[in-house]
């Protein structure tokens, strides 16, 4: 069983990838977990459990830790190998840390960790690569993705780290001040190239979007900063922050 979260396709790419591979895999988007409020999981029979998530900000998407903490997880085999997969932009930060310590929590065991480079989405600090430069990093991702797989069907433990781990108190700081203003939601503008068709109400997974006269309106400060809304987007209407001059990002290679 694969459960992934993704915004602009990478981390879907990589779960579609892998459960191809391993045919025995089902695949299940926490993104729609989210939407639709699901608070358990049954994992009776489970060899292998994957978490596959985006790193936001040197960490486990926050909204994934966040769902990660609030769902059961049930009849998980005693043997079960559960691993993370984490996909970036360059640095992988202290995510299979995070996922660790929220799995231990539940009395779940994380085996391995997995980092696979990809085009970053992060428009909201950095300008949009070349289209070469994101056709070269997805070709980069599939090699890796070769002996991610290899490690999988093994059940090997390996933890993976791309950069280098981010020590404790700059970690407390990005928390305290810099993750609580990523949440909030007043960054956000809408032109008038909005034609209000809704798909940003639509893919937001913590629907906090709603069409008020044919327009999206951000309504609660608990903002995934996932930036679906923004990336998919078929006018590029949505902005925040430099995004405007930054360009979006998609996934070429999957169907979101
Ligand atoms: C809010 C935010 C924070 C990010 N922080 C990091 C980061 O700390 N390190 C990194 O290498 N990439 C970072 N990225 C880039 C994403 O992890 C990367 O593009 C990922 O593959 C996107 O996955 P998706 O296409 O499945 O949504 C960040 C992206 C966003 C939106």
């Amino acid at each position: 069983m694969i459960m992934y979260f993704s915004a602009t396709g990478n981390t879907k790419y990589c779960a579609e990838f892998i459960a191809g591979r391993l045919n025995d895999e089902s695949i299940i988007s926490l993104n729609d977990m989210m939407k639709k409020n699901i608070t358990e999981i049954n994992c009776e029979g489970q060899k292998r459990i994957g978490i596959f998530s985006p790193v936001y900000d040197g960490d486990l998407a926050y909204a994934v830790s966040e769902f990660i903490e609030r769902l059961e997880f049930r009849n998980v085999p005693e043997d079960c190998y559960i691993y993370g997969l984490f996909t970036c932009g360059s640095m992988s930060g202290n995510a299979s840390e995070r996922l660790g310590t929220v799995l231990s929590a539940k009395g779940l065991k994380l085996s391995a960790a997995f980092v696979v480079v990809m085009p970053d989405n992060y428009v909201l600090m950095f300008p949009q690569k070349s289209n070469e430069k994101i056709q070269s990093s997805l070709k980069n991702a599939d090699v890796t993705l070769q002996t991610v797989i290899k490690d999988i069907e093994d059940c090997k433990k390996v933890f993976m780290r791309r950069g280098m781990k981010i020590p404790s108190f700059v970690m407390y700081l990005i928390h305290k001040f810099f993750i609580p203003s990523q949440r909030k939601v007043k960054g956000f503008t809408v032109n008038n190239d909005c034609i209000g068709c809704g798909l940003c109400a639509e893919v937001c997974p913590m629907n906090i979007i709603e069409l008020r006269d044919n327009r999206p309106v951000w309504t609660e400060d608990k903002c995934a900063c996932c930036l679906s809304c923004l990336h998919r987007c078929p006018k590029r209407a949505v902005n925040r922050q430099k995004s405007a001059k930054n360009g979006r990002y998609i996934n070429p290679n999957v169907k979101l």
